[in-house]
């Protein structure tokens, strides 16, 4: 199958290639150097993680140097945790002894956490050199690496500290998901399904279609499904880069619920995809209350997402402690919880809810 390429366009940047397919992972050196930004770039740093380095390490670090690059590594313990400021400083002074400076270039190798990590360095270090995107989790190809969020948490949340900045190339490279464990993928599923319902008709019902397939790994299927979401997520930040004009808060469908339940289980007990799944379940049905969501989309969804391998999840949470933490998220705006609702697949309003329809919402979960 040949590779797709989805070009990303975003007024006042570089327009950058995402490609989606089997094995191109070999050919990312010669495809950087066909960049203009890469006819200066003599030393590329790869920042993996250990999970990741064993795997494809050693294909990543040959297929730059085939294409004439110098190339260093370093990898970070697998994990949440590498997403902070000490991480990120070890890093920097590690460029620094490397003598690496503005002519460099930062290839992201792994998933979510690295491509954030790594974006964040790429982006600040000596002011920003060129960052590449080589996600290895079909989260990471379908969300993370395209859209340009960059960043690092803190104690008091996640990503609090970070920057938008596009990456110069995003190579994902289908063969690398076949060691995802079941979890991962239906990680990524939900991404997917998220960006289906906000998407079109088009989109969501070809995903109905197509979720067995998507399920059971199929190779034409997750290729389809990257490059749609990948469509989908580049015009909406084509339209709202920095999520400021009220567009790029779609892809948050379903966050609002899902990062508090991430939050109450704690980080890695539940995947984010499955916290989003559920936040997806919940918006829909607060959507029926607020603004005439139909019952056949909330079957719908139900039926897609149970399809895609992302059940229902017990509910532990008192309704107040999951409220105050939506209320801690740093999407909340003055004191009100913000929620992506669908009216119908391919139409969504964002609105300010009331704490007590929340909490009704919450009793009935
Ligand atoms: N993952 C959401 C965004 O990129 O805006």
């Amino acid at each position: 199958m040949p590779a797709t390429k989805v070009v990303v366009n975003i007024p006042d940047e570089t327009p950058y290639d995402v490609r989606i397919g089997q094995n191109i992972l070999g050919q990312l050196g010669h495809a950087l150097r066909k960049l203009d930004q890469f006819s200066a770039i003599d030393q590329v740093l790869i920042i993996t993680d250990d999970n990741v380095a064993p795997l494809y390490l050693a294909q990543t670090k040959e297929a730059l140097s085939s294409a004439g690059f110098r190339v260093s590594d370093l990898s970070v313990h697998a994990g949440e945790d590498a997403k902070s400021l000490d991480v990120a400083k070890e890093i920097y002074e590690a460029m620094a002894m490397l003598a690496l400076g503005r002519d460099c270039a930062v290839v992201a190798l792994g998933g979510g956490v690295v491509g954030d990590l790594a974006g964040f360095v790429g982006s600040t270090y000596m002011r920003g050199v060129e960052v590449v995107q080589v996600p290895t989790t079909l989260l990471a190809m379908v969300d993370s690496s395209v859209g340009g969020k960059t960043g690092v948490n803190l104690q008091a949340g996640k990503n609090l500290v970070g920057t938008f900045n596009q990456p110069a190339y995003v190579c994902a490279d289908t063969t690398v998901l076949m060691t995802l464990d079941e979890r991962e993928w239906a990680c990524g599923c939900a991404e997917i399904a998220k960006s289906a319902v906000i998407d079109s008709d088009d989109f969501f019902f070809w995903l109905t279609d197509a979720a067995a397939a998507l399920s059971a790994r199929d190779m034409a299927a997750t290729e389809e499904a990257i490059a749609r979401s990948v469509v989908f997520k580049a015009d909406v930040v084509a339209q709202d880069k920095t999520e400021s004009h009220g567009v790029r808060e779609c892809l948050n469908y379903g966050h609002t619920l899902g990062h508090a339940i991430e939050k109450l289980a704690g980080y890695g007990v539940y995947s984010h995809g499955a916290c989003v799944a559920d936040g997806m379940r919940f918006a829909v049905r607060l959507g029926m209350r607020l603004v005439d969501t139909p019952q056949e989309l909330v079957d719908a969804q139900d039926a897609l997402l149970d399809e895609l391998g992302l059940p229902k999840l017990p509910s532990h949470f008192e309704p107040q402690a999951i409220l105050d933490a939506m209320k801690r998220d740093k999407k909340a705006r003055h004191g009100q919880v913000r929620f992506v609702l669908p009216r119908d697949v391919g139409d969504w309003v964002l609105m300010d809810v009331e704490d007590d329809i929340i909490l009704e919402q919450l009793q009935d979960w």
